[in-house]
């Protein structure tokens, strides 16, 4: 199968695929600088939290090669200023402060006061290639975690895109629903379109096609009807941040989803590798939701869907508090509640 890989690195230049051209077009674009990455970020050419955090690693690999200092601790300061502009890109998706501080990590660690920038600067490209490759195998490993719990026969849910395109490959919800596939289990594959920036109809819809999984595009205000009907047996979404007690946050709709499986019975996974668990929240109260341009939502590609100067509010992302969520799986594994519990074990587990 040809994987869909979204990000390379090829020659010191990050090629993204821009996922604001997809499914029409499938367009390379190509960063040269961190601050071109941190726009890449920002206008979504590159989104979803695991392949946002693999772009900031690239992006502080990159923000070195552009400091010309020779000394180290200098070096080292404008790194950091670097970084804090690179994690200032987008606020909930917690992946991306995750990679900063791990290749900031990486260069102070270089504690030499004799070591020269350059060797700096070549271990931060191999620290962000790593993560890129760690990336992929923790979501072939999520997938062999959470394929048990993808039914044969029956149907699953997922909103968003949390698939190869939001990730290094391969994907984290979606990746769990392709192992199910790739074990040959058969059921039925729902995706929202998942308004107002359309990231299932899009994206989702677009990789189902290319892994020929055939799946069903229904508009996010469907999925209350079809649940009801019987017509969903689980859902299973990505994360951008999970709070040690489970709380979790994702793209807007994902709490009107779980609450909705919960009362017709359904469960609800999320699949997030250990990068996307903030045990530094205690629950998801503090978690900072996005809030995005109000044409997002009164317009579709320039064209106006609402009255002109009508007032909108577009939060990109909820937080499902953890009572609706079943089951979280990582790369450690199949997490139940208590999350305090699990999640810090798996998070343990997986350093
Ligand atoms: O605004 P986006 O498109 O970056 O939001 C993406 C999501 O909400 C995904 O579900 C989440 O990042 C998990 S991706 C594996």
């Amino acid at each position: 199968m040809n994987e869909i890989r979204p990000i390379e690195w090829a020659n010191g230049t990050l090629r993204l695929l821009d996922q604001t051209r997809l499914p029409t077009e499938e367009v390379i674009v190509e960063v040269h600088g961190y601050r071109d990455a941190v726009a890449a970020i920002e206008n979504m050419q590159v989104r979803g939290a695991p392949a946002i955090g693999v772009t900031a690693a690239y992006a502080v690999a990159m923000a070195a090669h552009e400091l010309d200092s020779s000394d180290r601790a200098t070096f080292l300061r404008l790194l950091a200023e670097a970084g804090g502009e690179i994690k200032a890109a987008r606020p909930t998706a917690v992946n991306l402060m995750w990679a900063v501080d791990r290749m900031m990590t990486v260069a102070n660690a270089m504690t030499d006061p004799g070591t020269d920038p350059s060797e700096i600067k070549e271990r931060l490209v191999e620290e962000a290639v790593l993560i890129q490759k760690e990336d992929e195998a923790i979501n072939r490993l999520m997938g062999s975690h959470g394929k048990e719990l993808m039914p044969d026969g029956g149907s699953v849910l997922t909103h968003c895109n949390a698939g190869a395109l939001a990730t290094a490959a391969y994907g984290t919800a979606v990746g769990v629903i392709r192992a199910g596939w790739e074990d040959g289990k058969r059921f039925k594959v729902f995706n929202t379109e998942t308004r107002p920036f359309l990231q299932g109809a899009r994206l989702t819809a677009w990789e189902f096609k290319k892994l020929g999984i055939p799946s069903t595009l229904v508009v996010d205000s469907a999925a209350g009807m079809l649940m009801h009907r019987g017509e969903i047996g689980c859902v299973i979404t990505g994360a951008d941040r999970i709070a040690a007690n489970g709380d979790t946050a994702n793209k807007i709709g994902t709490y009107t989803l779980a609450v909705l499986a919960k009362e017709n019975g359904i469960p609800f996974y999320v699949a997030a590798p250990t990068s996307t668990i903030d045990l530094s929240l205690d629950n998801g109260d503090r978690i900072e939701i996005e809030q995005r341009p109000q044409s997002e939502v009164t317009e579709f590609r320039g064209i106006p869907v609402a009255p002109d100067g009508v007032e909108a509010l577009n939060p990109g992302f909820d937080v499902t508090p953890a009572r609706y969520v079943s089951a979280i799986i990582t790369e450690a594994g199949v997490a139940r509640p208590p999350f305090i519990e699990s999640l810090d074990l798996a998070v343990r587990s997986a350093r």
